[in-house]
């Protein structure tokens, strides 16, 4: 071949490979450059006064988002829904539940989000459906009925007596008698909410096709709810027998076969290529015990997972301390796969309360919110956290609406408390209704809300505008290396972020006391001097350099300039270099407060 003929093949071959391998933030991976802000559909704005949330709302309020520099909103779902868990039990997958609006405002939501440069994730329910969904009420009217393999209908092993020992995560047996066709219906959360049979193709085939149907309608992807509740075991095992009871007085067991079945990620790969081909990124519910188990949900061999599976490891951690946090990076740096840092969510007690100590309210808030946005990975907010929204839990049984707080009263209050509405600003009911809010605002509402946090540029919200700003300014932040840089320090977590040229210093006092800043790398001390802070909880400084202390529950973010030649410090951490790390930190063994099998909610 003449030697132009095979300098061009060289480089038609280079074009092609460089066009292939794509970069964080190429537009076909936007999540990973972005911020995802999660928003309870129910409590975020309510426009037609009814006490609920609805998308109007939403749309009124997406200024607010693309100030604070939100990338993607989840919505929680907002399909038709008795509303028995709140939208998690859908009985039509393809429409807006009237509660919320219609499907014309779905898609208003779309434009007016598109043209804010933000994208909207659906929460997609794949293992269940409402038992009031059209299939359900097929599937129950006769044996015969051709939608009766769509969900797990099985005979009891005797009278009275269910198929499996299988215990609902939301209290009582997971199987309920029909009396009609005389079998048990199998449902890992509320009776109300029947399990679809994933191991029926047709019900496979549908729901890719509604993942379709809402990538048409202009949806970025979706957070797929209780992935790991798809498939059970077809010989329905009694699960393994624990001592004791749980708090509703059912036995614990292992729930070794009705939950986290290997097969369950067959599923999740298939789901992925559908996603591929459509553009769809696909974030998962997926409580994980340990980095072994998370790196799982990424695919294996070569086979793709979830793109964002929420591990909630950092989440399930009682307390955060410096040594707690660093544990947890060091072994997210060996993910072969790209990290999600999230703290809260719709199902959680808020952040800032399990952290809280009663005194550090506010500091502790700009904590949580530093350390989600500061590592590499993307973050996932949760409503009202820019504020520093706490939990507030029912003071009344007559106010729990959440029936699981219902059932646990008063000592597990469950989830209400998360979910009350969003804090505008000091007027009745928070701005967020003209009518009667559907949970209680709580009491923190006249002080703590967007319109008071504005003004203030001490507050959380603006330090959370100013972290997000700083993060899309910074590649160093979004997607650089990490490097520990005191990783002896039991108070402060420091450690630089690399990015080609651009090093990025963060310190982070995860103590409530005034502690000394170092950096004891010996390559980076006298750059320390030089470097120039970008953002600090205490007020940014005149000059150049670090302060020397940070107050309790401090934060400052400072750049950092380049080390003397030869002195560099490592570009991004290698797989082996942070397995490294995480060895000799130990590594993050399931930590005593994390759950065992599932969410504690
Ligand atoms: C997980 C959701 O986050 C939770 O709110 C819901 O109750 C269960 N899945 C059942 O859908």
């Amino acid at each position: 071949m003449p030697a132009f003929l095979s300098a061009a093949a060289v480089l038609l071959a280079c074009s092609i490979l460089s066009a292939r391998v794509k970069t964080p933030g190429t537009p076909s991976e936007w999540w990973k450059k972005a911020v995802f802000y999660e928003i309870y559909v129910r409590s975020f704005q309510d426009m037609e006064g009814g006490g609920t949330g609805d998308l109007a709302g939403i749309i009124s309020r997406l200024d607010y988002l693309q100030d604070l520099g939100v990338d993607a909103i989840w919505l929680t779902p907002c399909f038709p829904s008795p509303q028995v868990d709140f939208g998690y039990d859908i009985s039509d997958f393809r429409a807006i539940d009237p509660l919320y609006g219609t499907l014309r405002d779905f898609d208003r939501l779309v434009r007016e989000c598109r043209r804010r440069g933000i994208r909207v994730v659906l929460d997609l329910v794949l293992n269940h459906t409402s038992d009031q969904h059209p299939w359900f009420k097929a599937s129950r009217a006769s044996r015969r009925s051709p939608k009766r393999d769509w969900y797990i209908w099985r005979d009891g092993k005797g009278e009275a007596d269910p198929p499996s020992n299988w215990c609902s995560l939301f209290g009582g047996s997971a199987w309920t008698f029909d009396h009609a066709t005389g079998q048990y219906y199998y449902h890992y959360f509320y009776q109300q909410q029947p399990d679809l049979n994933w191991r029926n193709p047709a019900v496979r085939r549908e729901m890719v096709d509604t993942m379709r149907w809402w990538g048409r309608r202009g949806v970025a992807g979706f957070r797929l709810d209780a992935v790991d509740n798809l498939l059970e075991d077809p010989a329905l095992r009694d699960n393994p027998v624990l001592p004791g009871k749980n708090a509703f007085g059912d036995p614990n067991m292992e729930t070794r076969h009705n939950y986290k079945l290997k097969e369950n990620h067959g599923i999740l790969r298939q789901l992925r290529q559908v996603a591929d081909q459509d553009g769809l990124v696909l974030v998962g519910e997926t409580y994980t015990t340990s980095i072994d188990e998370l790196q799982s949900y990424y695919g294996t061999n070569g086979r793709k997972g979830l793109h964002l599976p929420t591990g909630y490891m950092l989440a399930m951690e009682k307390t955060l301390t410096a040594d707690i946090c660093r544990r947890h990076i060091a072994e997210m740096e060996t993910l072969r796969g790209w990290p999600v840092w999230t703290l809260g969510n719709h199902d959680l007690p808020r952040a800032v309360t399990r952290y809280g100590d009663g005194v550090h309210h506010d500091a502790i808030a700009k904590v949580l919110g530093a350390l989600v946005l500061t590592l590499r990975g993307t973050p996932i907010l949760y409503y009202g956290e820019e504020l520093g929204m706490g939990n507030n839990d029912p003071r009344r049984k007559e106010d729990v609406r959440d029936s699981l707080g219902a059932l646990g009263w008063p000592n597990a209050k469950r989830r209400d408390g998360a979910r009350t509405p969003m804090q505008w600003d000091a007027g009745p009911a928070a701005g967020f209704t003209h009518g009667t809010p559907w949970l209680p605002v709580p009491a923190d509402a006249g002080l703590r809300n967007v319109e008071v946090e504005r003004k203030d540029p001490g507050s959380v919200l603006n330090f959370y505008r100013r972290l997000i700003a700083l993060r899309r300014e910074s590649p160093a932040l979004r997607e650089g290396g990490y490097q520990d840089l005191n990783p002896a320090d039991p108070h402060l977590l420091t450690f630089a972020r690399t990015h080609g040229d651009e090093r990025v210093l963060v310190a982070i006092n995860l103590s409530a006391e005034t502690r000394k800043l170092t950096v004891a790398a010996p390559a980076l001390a006298p750059a320390a001097s030089r470097a120039k802070v970008r953002l600090a909880t205490a007020g940014d400084p005149e000059g150049p350099g670090l302060p020397e202390t940070l107050e309790p529950y401090g934060v400052v973010v400072a750049a950092f300039p380049q080390p003397e030649r030869g002195k560099l410090v490592p570009g991004p951490t290698q797989y082996e270099d942070a397995r490294r790390i995480a060895g000799i930190l130990g590594g993050c063994p399931p930590s005593p407060s994390a759950p065992s099998a599932c969410p504690s909610w």
